[in-house]
């Protein structure tokens, strides 16, 4: 019998991650022998530990360990340490690499809908995930403000990635002047609030919820009524699926299979 090769998600909570069915889905497809599971991780240091013991190939990374897990690993890429977040460990022989598909997902589910050069963009949130959109964005030549609760991540987000400026959270009541409006934390999450409301949009606005459970966000849906452009958080889940699937196997995966397997 073949040895299965094993890849997997850490993150708290877990049980509400997409990555296993389109990971598993994709494997199947390609006929790969291949498995990926998710693990609902508190002890961070013991869970990178047993990724080398348990000779774990390829692993996700999410909420909340995408900051705290690189003090863990072997190695970090430029990218990857550039954004300051980590969401894909390679075990390479026993040597842990740190890397960052979020980014390059998150433009990739934006350039399904809107330009970025030149574009104002609102990014809500200053934690990991916004930390590689701001990246990404950066890349784009896009014009970034980062609103956040806490001020110091908001302003150290700014700073590092020189970003254009950090309006506090409460006050992101009214986003005229903004093309883009992305959110980035954690709030829609398993949860019925709304970051922000219908009266903070406009209808030339495109809106994005990274947040992918539920799929419709109370966010999206403020936005869909007011006339928005939508774009839903599944979109740059799957593009960075499809990111880790080829660093993880190295092959290609076409994104209807993870499309599919998502329906
Ligand atoms: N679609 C995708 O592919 C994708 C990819 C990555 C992440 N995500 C989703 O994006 C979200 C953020 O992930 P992350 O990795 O960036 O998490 P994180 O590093 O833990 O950052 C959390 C962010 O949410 C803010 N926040 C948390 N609770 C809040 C509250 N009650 N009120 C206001 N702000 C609050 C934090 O603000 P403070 O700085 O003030 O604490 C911070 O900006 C999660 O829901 C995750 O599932 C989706």
């Amino acid at each position: 019998m073949l040895e299965h090769k094993i890849c997997c998600i850490i993150g708290h909570p877990v049980a509400h991650s997409l990555s296993p069915i389109m990971h598993n889905t994709a494997y199947k497809a390609l006929g790969l022998n291949y498995i990926f599971l998710p693990f609902d991780v508190t002890d961070l240091k013991s869970a990178v530990t047993s990724i080398k013991n348990l000779g774990i190939v390829g692993c996700a990374v999410t909420v909340p360990h995408k900051i705290k897990v690189m003090k863990y690993l072997d190695k970090i890429d430029e990218t990857a340490k550039k954004i300051g977040a980590v969401n894909t460990i390679i075990n390479l022989k026993g040597t842990l690499t740190g890397l960052n598909t979020d980014w390059s997902g998150a433009l990739d589910a934006l350039k399904e809908k809107t330009e970025l050069a030149g574009k104002n963009v609102a990014l809500i949130g200053a934690g990991g995930a916004a930390r590689a959109i701001a990246y990404g964005l950066k890349q784009e030549a896009a014009y970034v403000t980062v609103f956040n609760r806490n001020k110091g991540h908001g302003k150290e987000l700014v700073k590092d990635l020189h970003l254009d400026s950090y309006i506090p959270l409460k006050e992101s009541t009214k986003l005229d002047g903004f093309d883009i409006v992305i959110n980035a934390i954690s709030v829609g999450l398993e949860s019925r609030q709304s970051p922000l409301t219908k009266k903070s949009l406009n209808q030339k606005q495109v809106v994005f919820d990274i947040v992918y459970f539920p799929r419709m966000t109370r966010f999206l849906k403020a936005a869909k009524e007011v006339g928005c452009s939508i774009i839903t958080g599944d979109r740059m889940l799957l593009h960075c699926v499809k990111r880790q699937f080829e660093l993880f196997t190295g092959k290609r995966i076409p994104v209807e299979i993870l499309e599919d397997a998502i329906c």
